[in-house]
C-alpha cells in the first residue's frame, strides 16, 4: 500500500491534520493504537484560542463548535480567599476564547472522517516507523492479526507523548528539555451548572481551578500531592477543599454535586527538538507537552497542524518546500511560548512544597500588581487567547 502521508495517531492532532489534508485532496491514511471509544472517553481540557477557533472553522469541523461552544470574554484570578481579579481578554485583545471539550472536538473530527471516507485504523499495533531520512519512508504496524505495510512521503508523528514517533529521532540528532512540578491536579467533572467565568485560585492551601464544559457540566481541579490517589478525595473532601481555596463570594456560588469522573494528573513541562527528522514532522504532545495551567494543550496541537498542513499543500500544490523546512524552527516559536506562560501561570498560582515566606510574599505582590497594571493584563489576555498566526488560516 501507499499513500503520500501517513498519520501515526488518531488523536485531536492526527485528526484535524486528516480533515485539513482531505480538504486539499492529499491522499493519507490515519493509524490509531486505541479503538475510538477509548480515545473519545479520555477527559481532557476544554479552553480554545482563538487563533484555534479560526483553524477548526477553516478546516470546516466547527459547525457543533459554533453552536454548542460558549465564547469566554474574560477569566478570573483570584487570590488570599479574598481578591478577584478579572482578565477582561476581549477587551483588552479584541479576541475571546471558547469553551468546547476536547472530548466534542475529537468527536467531531471522527465524524468528519466517517463522512470523508478516511482511511482510519483503530487498534493499529506495532506501529514503527522506517527510514524516515530516505526518498521512500515507510510505516509497518499489526491491523486485525496481519502484518501491514505502507510507503510514503511523509510521516507525521501526531501519537502523543506515549508515542513511537519521537523515538524515530536518534537520541543524538535530538535535545529534550523538562520540568516536572511536585504536585498533581485532581480533576471532577459534574452534573452542575458552572460558574459563568473561569476562576483560577492560589491559596495557601493550594490552586484551584473552576471551568466548564456546558450549561450543565462543570470541570473542577485542586492542586494535591502527586501521590494522592482519587479514592483519598471523597466528593465532600474536594468540595470542602475547593471551597476552602475560593474567596467566599465565588465559593458560595459553586453548585456542588456527585462528580461523574475523577483523576489525578501531573504537571510536566517538555519540549523535544527539533520537531523534523527527515520526512519525519512531529506535530502536538509527541514533541511537547505543557502543564494545565492556562489550557495550552490542545491549543499547540492545533498550532503545529496548522504550520504542518500549510507547510504540506505548499509542497503538493506548488512544490514549495521552504515552509515545509521553516516547520520545526516556526512551530517550536510557538511552543515555547506557551511553555513559558503555562510555566509562568504555574508557577504564579501553586503552592510549591519547598516555598518560603519569601516565595509567596513575591507571587502576592504579582498579582496585586496586575492587579494595578493594565499593561500586565493585557500581557496576560494575549497570551491566555493566544498569539495571532503572522499567515491565519483562510476561513471559506
Ligand atoms: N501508534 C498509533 N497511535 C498511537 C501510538 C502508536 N504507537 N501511541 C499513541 N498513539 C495515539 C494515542 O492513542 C492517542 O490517541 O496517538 C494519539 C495521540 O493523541 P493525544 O495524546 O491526545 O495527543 P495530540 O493529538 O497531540 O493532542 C494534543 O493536547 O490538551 C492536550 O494532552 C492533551 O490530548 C491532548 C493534546
Ligand atoms: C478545563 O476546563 O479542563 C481547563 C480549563 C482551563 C485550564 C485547564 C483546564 O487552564
Amino acid at each position: 500500500m501507499r499513500t503520500k502521508v501517513v498519520i501515526v495517531g488518531g488523536g485531536p492532532a492526527g485528526m484535524l491534520l486528516s480533515q485539513i489534508l482531505h480538504r486539499a485532496e492529499i491522499d493519507h491514511v490515519v493509524l490509531e493504537r486505541q479503538t475510538r471509544n477509548y480515545v473519545l472517553g479520555r477527559i481532557r481540557a476544554g479552553i480554545l484560542e482563538w487563533s484555534s477557533v479560526e483553524v477548526i472553522r477553516a478546516a470546516g469541523v466547527s459547525t457543533r463548535m459554533d453552536a454548542e461552544g460558549e465564547a469566554h470574554d474574560l477569566v478570573n484570578l483570584a487570590w488570599g480567599g479574598e481578591h478577584v481579579l478579572p482578565i477582561r481578554v476581549k477587551e483588552l485583545t479584541g479576541r475571546q476564547m471558547m469553551a468546547y471539550g476536547q472530548t466534542e472536538l475529537q468527536q467531531d473530527l471522527y465524524n468528519a472522517a466517517d463522512d470523508n471516507g478516511t482511511s482510519l485504523l483503530f487498534s493499529a499495533d506495532d506501529v514503527a516507523v522506517n527510514d524516515v531520512t530516505t526518498e521512500s519512508p515507510h510505516v509497518t504496524f499489526r491491523h486485525n492479526g496481519a502484518d501491514e505495510r505502507i510507503d510514503c512521503d511523509y510521516v507525521a508523528g501526531c501519537d502523543g507523548f506515549h508515542g513511537v514517533s519521537r523515538a524515530a529521532i536518534p537520541e543524538a540528532e535530538r535535545t529534550e528539555y523538562e520540568r516536572t512540578y511536585p504536585f498533581g491536579w485532581l480533576g471532577i467533572l459534574s452534573e452542575t451548572p458552572p460558574l459563568p467565568h473561569l476562576v483560577y485560585t492560589n491559596h495557601e492551601r493550594g490552586f484551584g481551578l473552576c471551568s466548564t464544559r456546558n450549561p450543565m457540566l462543570s470541570r473542577y481541579y485542586v492542586q494535591c500531592p502527586i501521590e494522592d490517589h482519587v479514592d483519598d478525595w471523597s466528593d465532600d473532601r474536594f468540595w470542602s477543599e475547593l471551597s476552602a481555596r475560593l474567596p467566599g463570594e465565588v465559593a458560595d456560588r459553586v453548585v456542588t454535586g456527585p462528580s461523574i469522573e475523577k483523576s489525578i494528573a501531573p504537571l510536566r513541562s517538555f519540549v523535544a527538538e527539533p520537531m523534523r527528522y527527515g520526512n519525519l514532522f512531529l506535530a502536538g504532545d509527541s514533541a511537547h507537552i505543557v502543564p494545565p495551567t492556562g489550557a495550552k494543550g490542545l491549543n499547540l496541537a492545533v498550532s503545529d497542524v496548522h504550520l504542518l498542513s500549510r507547510a504540506l499543500i505548499a509542497h503538493y500544490r506548488d512544490g514549495d518546500t521552504a515552509h515545509l523546512d521553516g516547520y520545526s524552527g516556526e512551530a517550536l516559536e510557538r511552543v515555547w511560548g506557551s511553555v513559558r506562560f503555562s510555566w509562568w501561570m504555574t508557577t504564579l498560582l501553586h503552592r510549591f512544597p519547598d516555598m518560603t515566606d519569601f516565595d509567596q510574599r513575591l507571587q502576592e505582590r504579582e498579582l496585586s500588581y496586575l492587579a494595578s497594571s493594565t499593561a500586565a493584563q493585557a500581557s496576560m489576555a494575549e497570551q491566555y487567547v493566544g498569539i495571532p498566526f503572522a499567515n491565519p488560516p483562510e476561513e471559506e
